[in-house]
């Protein structure tokens, strides 16, 4: 299984802009073309549909002008197209291929429209009755109701009534409302049966209003579409950003401090979930909007929990639910038992996955209840994320305290790619030095004494490696038995406490430290699926306010995001002598040559190796310390990582 280890996150600030949202987008550029005078269109979301409908006002003789990144300038027509005769091809681009047929058969002259094999499947029917109505010439290319279609010149008739079946599709209703001012007398639409997916629909008028023209409505049932409307250019308008998306920024603003601003949804939005900053505000945080930007802060006393009714929220009330971890007492959220039947359901997944966090939950029908955590418990399995975009992103959120797996991370495609590499431009980890280098070269000596003048965490990776030789030893497994021996390092019981480590009970803090042990960890060490075991272990070690970690892959694999990384070496002769010297102090008899022998082995062990082989990454200083005291080591690595801070 995939997976993606964040890392513990300690703050977030910095502004993030938004993808923008699909239906949006194309309406935009369709009455961008309609309307009088030059829109700038800005964020349009890049996809298949934006590409065909932005295509097709080309063809329409539509000047469309890229401005650079998701910026066009679109020069209206005001409901007239230049080119009055076409063959247009719109792939499978639903929101291209309604509202166009609604806008060429009311703006007149001959257009042939078709897509791929899928698109002639999908029912167009409904519209064409209601254009007919209207008068419009529509004949079927091919099967009757489906496309592709032929569109003639025909004599609209001047207003009236149309009726429109509305439980089909709400893109019938969304591609005659947005065709009609092109007629300029008043025309009322009625809507034949239970209107679905209304939230699109608001979308449409919002959108329409935005360019001039304002709808009157008569329920979900009817909806009139005045004498004189015409659709004028609002100069610059923004492709909101997707709203839901939105909430996870906007939450990481209000849990690690903040301000985290969101380009692409303010003030003015026209969809639902903008209101998520009402649930946000409500809990405590300090929201700031504007036009096309929201912020959020985390407010000076914590968060509070709530009880809220999220029906007109569901997405991003997901995020809520997560918040609920970080803030004081209990929270309620009421009246989403659409999460049952989304992606996955979702009542469950959440209450399953903020279990394995330690989160106290309690699941109804429609309901779900979260108590907060003292700490979070982050669990070794990870975070599984049911093929669910939301639960991936709403989850990155408990990295807050702890390093967090997340399972199967790519499900954040459908609607958010590049989700978790935004992420890490808002956040700000735990920091860590890595300290690499050979054996016996005092990195563990210096990492400690780093640890403590700064008052870091330490973690001595090698020990790991000697544990597990050590427990399968006592395990009567053989060392080279890769399968048994990562089953042993993947169920350590060990507990470090100071100088102190215990496995299973057992004080083993010196039985792990002799060449026996030594030799043995750099052979369970050489076998990857140890390795891979005792990654997450690793990881979790990191706390604030710091970690530093020392061993042979701390700066290339375990924390490859370190901001101090030192490979610390000496020459093989004088890590023979400070070994020696080690095992004397200790009252442990010793030679230097076979001390000198085995660390040569280890070196060719531990470099060779197929997996995270000992070796100076390019990002690393270099710390040579034949000739430097411990003292001056010390001194080198704390310099490098006020550098580091300071940058
Ligand atoms: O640092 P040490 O001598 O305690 O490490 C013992 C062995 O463990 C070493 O020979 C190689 C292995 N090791 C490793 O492969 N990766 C680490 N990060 C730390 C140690």
């Amino acid at each position: 299984m995939e997976f993606l280890d964040l890392p513990p996150l300690v703050s977030a600030r910095g502004t993030v802009r938004l993808p923008g949202s699909k239906s949006i987008s194309n309406r935009v550029l369709l009455l961008s073309a309609l309307a009088d005078g030059v829109t700038e269109v800005r964020d349009l979301l890049a996809s298949d549909d934006t590409a065909r409908m932005l295509e097709a006002l080309q063809t329409l003789g539509v000047k469309v002008e890229p401005l650079g990144g998701d910026a066009y300038r679109v020069q209206g027509c005001a409901g007239d197209f230049p080119v009055r005769e076409a063959d247009l091809f719109l792939g499978n681009a639903g929101t291209a291929f309604r509202p166009l047929t609604a806008a060429l058969a009311l703006a007149g002259g001959s257009f042939k429209l078709s897509g791929v094999p899928r698109m002639h499947e999908r029912p167009i029917g409904d519209l064409v009755d209601g254009l007919r109505q209207l008068g419009a010439d529509i004949t079927y290319l091919g099967n009757e109701g489906y496309p592709p279609l032929q569109l003639k010149p025909a004599t609209i008739k001047s207003g009236g009534v149309v009726k429109v079946r509305g439980d089909v599709s709400s893109q019938f209703l969304t591609g005659l409302l947005m065709a009609l001012p092109l007629t300029g007398v008043e025309t009322t639409v009625e809507v034949v049966g239970e209107l679905i997916s209304k939230p699109y629909i608001e979308i449409t008028l919002a959108t329409m209003a935005r360019f001039g023209v304002t709808v009157a409505r008569d329920g979900w049932q009817r909806f009139v579409v005045p004498a004189g409307s015409r659709y004028r250019s609002p100069g610059t308008i923004y492709v909101e950003g997707d709203a839901s998306s939105a909430s996870y920024f906007l939450a990481l603003g209000a849990i690690g401090g903040g301000p985290v601003r969101v380009e692409g949804v303010g003030r003015d939005s026209i969809q639902g979930d903008v209101r998520f900053a009402d649930a946000l505000a409500q809990m405590g945080a300090v929201i700031e909007m504007g036009d096309n930007w929201i912020e959020a802060k985390a407010p000076a006393g914590g968060l509070m929990g709530i009880s809220l009714d999220c029906n007109h929220i569901p997405d991003a009330a997901m995020t809520l639910a997560v918040m609920a971890l970080y803030a004081d007492g209990t929270t309620t959220l009421r009246n989403i038992a659409s999460w049952r039947v989304k992606e996955t359901d979702r009542i469950a997944a959440m209450a399953t996955e903020l279990r394995k966090l330690g989160a106290e939950v309690e699941e109804g029908a429609d309901y779900i209840r979260v108590s907060p955590l003292e700490a979070l418990a982050s669990p070794p399995e990870g975070i599984d994320t049911y093929d669910d975009h939301r639960i991936a992103m709403c989850f990155s959120l408990a990295a807050f305290g702890t390093a967090l797996r997340i399972n199967d991370p790519k499900c954040v495609a459908k609607t958010f790619p590049d989700y978790f590499d935004r992420l890490a431009t808002v956040t700000t980890a735990v920091p860590v030095i890595a300290i690499d280098g050979p054996s016996a070269s005092g990195k563990g000596t210096v990492a400690a004494r780093v640890a403590a003048a700064l008052g870091w965490h330490y973690l001595d990776s090698g020990a790991l490696y000697r544990l597990t030789a050590l427990a399968a030893k006592r395990a009567g497994v053989a060392w080279d038995d890769e399968p048994a021996v990562a089953a042993i390092a993947a169920k350590l019981d060990v507990v470090f406490e100071g100088e102190s480590i215990s496995l299973s009970g057992e004080e083993v803090g010196e039985a792990i430290r002799t060449e026996e042990m030594g030799t043995g960890a750099s052979k369970v060490a050489a076998l990857p699926a140890v390795r891979e075991a005792l990654l997450f272990r690793q990881r979790l070690f990191r706390r604030a306010p710091g970690l530093v970690g020392d061993g042979r892959d701390m700066g290339s694999v375990i924390f490859p995001d370190a901001k101090t990384k030192v490979f610390l070496t000496a020459s093989v002769e004088i890590r023979a002598e400070r070994r020696y010297k080690q095992l004397i102090a200790k009252g442990i008899e010793a030679t230097i040559t076979p001390i000198l022998q085995d660390l040569r082995e280890r070196d060719e062990r531990d470099s060779q190796r197929s997996v995270a082989p000992l070796r100076q990454t390019a990002d690393a200083e270099l710390l040579e310390t034949t000739a430097l005291t411990i003292d001056e080591a010390v001194a080198k690595v704390l310099g490098w990582a006020q550098k580091a801070g300071a940058e």
